[in-house]
């Protein structure tokens, strides 16, 4: 009898480690491949073609009923919804977790992945979403002060009962989401707060504040700042050679008086407050945690735009206060997405774009942001506004970029891929890639079709994938590419391009691009109002 107790004793201690394992297995994480990091969803390397929806709309089930085959209908992997501090913990510590079951019951329904949005403390620099037991008490948790001293309805992060209190239901929403979805993992990651950032100056003046302005640098940051000297991105470092390197006092002394150390201050405070958060979070159950930033409006000056989120120029120091912060996102609405891509990713970092204004030539920017970057995540805010759903171009663009994860994720880590954006005008010329130079251009330029006489051309966009030599995958819309080898003297010549789809990881060829659709083996080209994919192969003359 003793014996059969003990093999069931073994048996179950083994069933549960290999459970165990097995959860450790799946869980959504990030994950470096060289250079690249990849984010797996179920173990496999996953793109998140998502929408974000627009801030509301989740506190309601009947509202949200409609709106799920919306999303389904543009093709999402992924929604990005807020869930927030108001509902789940109405009364001090009595938690409601109804709106975040609904929300993975129903992306479950659908098949979609969530990445949940943490409207605790912050929510674009307010604090609207703390529950009325906060909001009500200012005594036990304060708000900010501007230099006038005048209060704002921005908790302080110069206070423990603000910390905890977040860090309290931010802990508990993460334990709740394990113990509901540890089997299935439909919540990949998690943004703690939304939009952090300082208004209406670049600090606050609370006491608090006061006194720790009047501190010295905490040596957390000047280590990193010293050990990452050679490395750190040109703004704090030149803030910092400045002042002469200085490697200890306080901040005025190392960083110099101004706005500019006042954003910084407040960043180390704001990004050391969201690192508590991740850090207690984690311990429960480990999922990948993002912040995004509102992008300063160029030559605005600290204050006068939500200040000392995670911005380029504050990056390094979001970086050494949070290093349990995995992603530092961009929210796009200004204009030149190219350069704040660029920006985002200089120090090797990946791309994460959880919010882009849902507006015309985001297609050919997801195009372009999978082709050019280790780009983990695009989405567009307020998805669910549209009322044309299956008319979207985002979700043409979403259908065809799902069935090429699987080859964007390998050739991202390869480095054999590129994205292209193209303005009216523009003609990117002599792209090296592989054996062969590109050259891309608007589908218009050729002037076959009607859109052509139009004064605004739409953006176009799309990537190319080297899946060997002489052997290519295009996809996007509107553009037209020419190849030409390296090799002097030489010309290339199209063996044979189709176009079709991959069902389940397999190439189904349809129609033979020939004649006309290649101007008689001159190009590849895919006209501005088609989304597809073209299997493209060359050789040399
Ligand atoms: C950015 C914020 O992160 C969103 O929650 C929303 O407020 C949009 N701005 C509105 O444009």
């Amino acid at each position: 009898m003793k014996c059969k107790i003990i093999s069931v004793t073994i048996f179950l201690f083994c069933l549960q480690k290999l459970h165990a394992q097995k959860s450790t297995t799946l869980l959504p994480r990030l994950e470096k491949q060289g250079n690249h990091v990849q984010l797996l969803v179920d173990n496999k390397p996953f793109l998140v073609l998502g929408g974000e929806l627009g801030n509301s709309s989740a506190s309601s089930h009947a509202y949200m009923r409609p709106i799920w085959p919306k999303l389904k209908q543009m093709n999402l992997n992924t929604v990005i919804v807020p869930v927030y501090w108001e509902l789940i913990e109405p009364v001090e510590r009595k938690f409601d977790f109804s709106s975040v079951d609904t929300l993975i019951k129903n992306a479950r329904s659908n098949k979609m992945k969530l990445v949940l949005l943490w409207f605790g403390a912050w929510k674009n620099s307010m604090s609207c979403y703390a529950p009325a037991w906060v909001k009500t008490n200012t005594t036990k948790y304060p708000r900010t002060l501007d230099k006038n001293g005048s209060s704002h309805e921005i908790l302080t992060p110069f206070n423990s009962n603000n910390l905890d209190a977040d860090k309290r239901a931010f802990v508990k929403l993460l334990g709740h989401v394990k113990q509901v979805d540890v089997t299935q993992y439909t919540v990949i990651a998690i943004q703690v707060e939304n939009e952090i950032g300082m208004l209406p100056d670049a600090r606050t003046y609370d006491n608090a504040a006061n006194t720790a302005f009047n501190q010295d640098v905490p040596e957390q940051l000047m280590s990193y700042l010293n050990k990452n000297k050679d490395n750190l991105l040109p703004e704090i470092k030149s803030i910092w050679e400045a002042s002469g390197y200085r490697s200890s006092g306080k901040w005025e002394e190392v960083f110099g008086k101004g706005l500019a150390t006042d954003e910084i201050f407040m960043a180390w405070f704001y990004a050391s407050f969201a690192n508590e958060l991740a850090v207690a979070g984690k311990k429960v159950y480990q999922l990948p945690m993002i912040v995004n930033a509102a992008l300063n409006r160029p030559g605005a000056k600290p204050g006068q735009y939500p200040s000392a989120g995670p911005l380029p120029h504050v990056m390094d120091i979001w970086k050494a206060a949070a290093p349990s912060i995995d992603l530092l996102a961009p929210d796009f609405y200004n204009p030149d997405f190219k350069h704040w891509c660029d920006l985002y990713t200089r120090a090797g970092d990946p791309l994460f774009i959880p919010e882009i204004r849902f507006e015309k030539g985001i297609d050919a920017k997801a195009f372009f942001a999978f082709g050019n970057y280790n780009c983990l995540a695009f989405s567009p805010f307020s998805i669910e506004s549209t009322t044309q759903p299956e008319k979207e171009p985002i979700g043409k663009t979403y259908d065809v970029l799902e069935q090429l994860i699987p080859l964007i994720t390998k050739h991202q880590v390869l480095g054999n891929i590129r994205g292209f954006l193209i303005e009216k005008d523009s003609i990117q010329k002599d792209i090296p890639f592989g054996d062969y130079l590109l050259t891309v251009h608007h589908e218009y330029k050729m002037g076959w079709s009607a859109g052509a006489r139009d004064s605004i051309w739409p953006l176009a966009g799309g990537l190319i994938i080297a899946v060997a030599p002489h052997e290519f995958y295009v996809a996007g819309m509107g553009l037209v590419i020419t190849f030409a080898p390296m090799v002097n003297n030489k010309k290339a010549g199209f063996i044979s391009i189709d176009e079709g789809r991959f069902e389940n990881n397999k190439w189904i060829p349809g129609r033979r691009m020939n004649g006309d659709q290649n101007h008689q083996g001159r190009h590849v080209r895919i006209p501005a109002n088609e989304y597809n994919i073209q299997h493209v192969k060359l050789y040399s003359y």
